[in-house]
């Protein structure tokens, strides 16, 4: 899989190259899956439809893995929180952490079993999926699932929890340990279904200044890593702290690929990082609205990464109102630029 020999720092005919948030709205197959499933938590649910929806840009655009269709928030679902998706609103909890009742209350070993739909959803996808096509699984950042279950929702401030990591950051860091025991579990039983890698979402990462963004989320972060590489070292890890530019220097930790969002300069994560790990990344999402932005986007890439260990990639998710055909040209350039 060029896919998986990339990740591992190996030499490729071409960069290989997948979109984040690749399985989404501005499919039209998807939204008559996503219709026919009844609403995005069903979909996520039924293992039939959410193999149908990962394999779709596979197929319709030929990137060179799959992205497991899920979302982040099931975990926090199983661990025994009531989820909504409200449309023009996102993601929902209507009963947020406030309390060590409720922190106690969240499931462990019983949510890493409910979450059997996600396992039957890779292991149909597996089946389905070529040979040297990839399957990557994924899972939240602590941090990230943290803000969303102590917010109880998206969040412009993050008052609520830097609230608590200020004020009470045992309880915050209570609240981190138990969702990390969970991703572990969760993570292992993806790999156990059949994901070649994984990778880790952190969104929020950027809400975080310096000292509390190693002390709350990287740590975490690092310590499934750690566990993973213990029990599958041949499983490549590909981490993705959004808006972290500042701190690089400090980043350490066992994974074999950074995600470099749109908003750090690829020249500057090959300085810091890149005789570290494989860089993967980071098209602004937005040039893909226009084909000379995409040639204008790629260019700069490819130029920086030619000689690098290099996946490419957007810098964060593909837009719903995005066309296909633009996607598809973004997809074909990678190819044809890199070939060697
Ligand atoms: O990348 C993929 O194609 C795989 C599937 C995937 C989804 N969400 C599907 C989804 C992945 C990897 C995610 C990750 C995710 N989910 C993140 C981390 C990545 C990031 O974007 O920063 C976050 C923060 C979430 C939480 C989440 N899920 C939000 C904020 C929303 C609402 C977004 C919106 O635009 O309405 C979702 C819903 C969601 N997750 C959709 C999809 C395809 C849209 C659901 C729909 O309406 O069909």
């Amino acid at each position: 899989m060029i896919f998986i020999d990339a990740c591992l720092g190996k030499k490729t005919p071409y960069t290989p190259v997948w979109m984040m948030r690749q399985a989404g709205r501005y499919l039209p197959q998807y939204m008559k899956v996503r219709n026919s499933a009844g609403d995005f938590l069903s979909l996520c649910k039924k293992p039939e439809f959410a193999a149908e929806v990962t394999l779709q840009p596979v197929d319709i655009l030929g990137v060179d893995a799959a992205i497991l269709f899920s979302d982040i928030l099931v975990v926090p679902l199983e661990m025994g929180m009531d989820l909504r998706f409200v449309a023009g609103e996102g993601p929902l909890f209507s009963n947020p952490i406030l309390t060590k009742e409720d922190v106690d209350a969240l499931e462990v070993a019983k949510a890493a079993k409910q979450l059997e739909y996600v396992y039957q959803s890779i292991k149909l996808t597996r089946e389905r999926l070529a040979d040297d096509k990839a399957l990557i699984g994924f899972c939240g950042a602590p941090w990230t699932l943290a803000t969303y279950m102590i917010e109880g929702g998206g969040t412009k401030t993050y008052g609520k929890v830097k609230k608590l990591l200020y004020s009470n950051p045992d309880f915050l860091h209570q609240v981190l340990a138990k969702v990390t025991e969970v991703l572990k579990l969760y993570l292992e039983g993806q790999i156990q279904s059949g994901v070649n890698a994984v990778q880790i979402f952190d969104s929020w990462a950027n809400a975080l200044e310096e000292e509390a963004f190693f002390e709350f989320s990287w740590r975490y972060v690092q310590d499934i890593c750690s566990f993973l590489k213990g029990k599958y070292p041949h499983i490549p890890i590909i981490v993705f702290p959004k808006g972290v530019s500042g701190y690089l220097d400090k980043i350490d930790g066992e994974f074999d690929v950074f995600g470099v969002d749109w908003s750090t300069p690829i020249k500057l994560a090959k300085e810091k990082l890149g005789n570290r790990y494989v860089l993967q990344g980071n098209m602004e999402p937005t040039r893909l609205y226009s084909k000379k932005a995409i040639n204008e986007g790629v260019e700069h890439i490819a130029n920086i990464m030619q000689n690098s260990r290099h996946i490419f990639n957007l810098g964060h998710g593909i837009l719903p109102d995005i066309s296909v055909e633009n996607a598809k040209y973004f997809i074909d350039l990678v190819h044809q630029k890199t070939k060697i």
